[in-house]
């Protein structure tokens, strides 16, 4: 009965935080309300406050627990422990070490501690700490990707590592329908966590350009081509936008500093210039040349046909794999 939920959520479908500011309160409300854990984004930059106020709107928004992604590399002492001090369900870290001092923290709080990992070494420092459950990063994934091996691979690998501990692993990238949910829970996973399935949804905070990008186009790259300068050996991969394509070569001693500002954008209520090739993806607020633009996407972009509610997107996950395993698998078994 894999599609059954983990760490006391309904369902094990996961949103991914999605950076810089694109699962807003509204985005995750929605995935919490049809019974699936959504995770908000913390700034990259050290701003309680402001973190306290997002998680409070959220809560205004649903009844449901939720949670929040902290990218490691970035300043984030105070963030943890407004979070913390929120008390939201669950912790998700990335880009950074999940030491066995941040677990045991927040374990006292209460807080359910979840890493997004790329390979079985960060694993297994993981499960050494204590986490509660880990996110398997494929390099089919979309945004920024921390490992190379793909998810067919390392999801069991990483499930063998965890072994009988009551550690759900969840499978990360290129999953945007119930096939590839089914896939991965016969790989092990318990649960999936999808992002650019989410990014083109209804209430994601992408700007509208970015949704219909996500529809229209089929292929993505592994580059490193946005954000050099200010997130120095992060990969991403990237739709391939006409401006990508033009730029996919861009030489290695480039980066966006010296670049022409080609918009502007408020990104958790900072007003940002955005230079070309810098690293954010377009969410509602940006303006300018929305098209030359970082736009991250999974290899499962070719899937996605429609932008559709959030909840929809939950739904379907379930009640396609539910069928999925009814009608292709359970018949041969009994
Ligand atoms: C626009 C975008 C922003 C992302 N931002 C983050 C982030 O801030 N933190 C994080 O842990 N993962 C982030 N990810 C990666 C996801 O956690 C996840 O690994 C990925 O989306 C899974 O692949 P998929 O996009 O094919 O579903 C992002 C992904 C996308 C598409």
């Amino acid at each position: 009965m894999g599609w059954r939920g983990i760490l006391g959520f309904e369902y094990g479908i996961v949103l991914a935080p999605l950076g810089p500011d694109i699962s807003g309160p509204e985005l995750v409300a929605a995935v919490a309300n049809a019974g699936g854990l959504g995770l908000l984004r913390a700034p990259d930059w050290e701003s309680p406050d402001y973190l306290r106020d997002l998680i409070r709107k959220t809560k205004t928004l649903t009844d449901k627990p939720f949670g929040i992604g902290v990218v490691l590399a970035f300043p984030h002492k105070e963030n943890i422990k407004a979070i913390l001090d929120e008390k939201v369900a669950v912790l998700q870290v990335y880009w950074g070490e999940c030491t066995e001092e941040l677990v045991l923290e927040a374990h006292q709080a209460g807080v359910k501690i979840v890493p997004q990992v790329g390979s079985v070494e960060e694993a297994k420092r993981a499960i050494d700490a204590g986490v509660d459950a880990i996110i398997v990063q494929g390099r089919e994934a979309g945004g920024h990707v921390i490992g190379q091996d793909a998810l067919i691979s390392l999801v069991p690998r990483v499930v063998d590592l965890v072994g009988g501990q009551d550690i759900p692993v969840i499978a990360a990238g290129g999953i945007v329908d119930a096939r590839g949910y089914v896939a991965a829970l016969a790989l092990g996973a318990r649960g999936v966590c999808l992002g650019t399935r989410f990014v083109a949804t209804e209430e994601s905070y992408a700007h509208p350009t970015y949704k219909r990008k996500l529809v229209e186009l089929e292929k993505t790259e592994y580059t490193d081509i946005f954000g050099r300068a200010r997130w120095p050996n992060a990969p991403q991969r990237a739709l391939e936008t006409p401006f990508y394509v033009h730029w996919r070569t861009l030489p290695s001693h480039e980066n966006e500093t010296h670049q022409p500002v080609i918009g502007h954008s408020t990104i958790h209520d900072m007003e940002k210039e955005i230079r070309r090739f810098a690293g954010p993806v377009p969410n509602a607020t940006a303006t300018g040349d929305i098209e030359s633009m970082a736009m991250y996407a999974g290899q499962g972009v070719g899937l996605i046909k429609e932008i559709l509610p959030a909840g929809e997107v939950v739904k379907r996950l379930v009640t396609g794999a539910q069928r999925l395993i009814h009608q292709n698998f359970s018949a041969e078994i009994c």
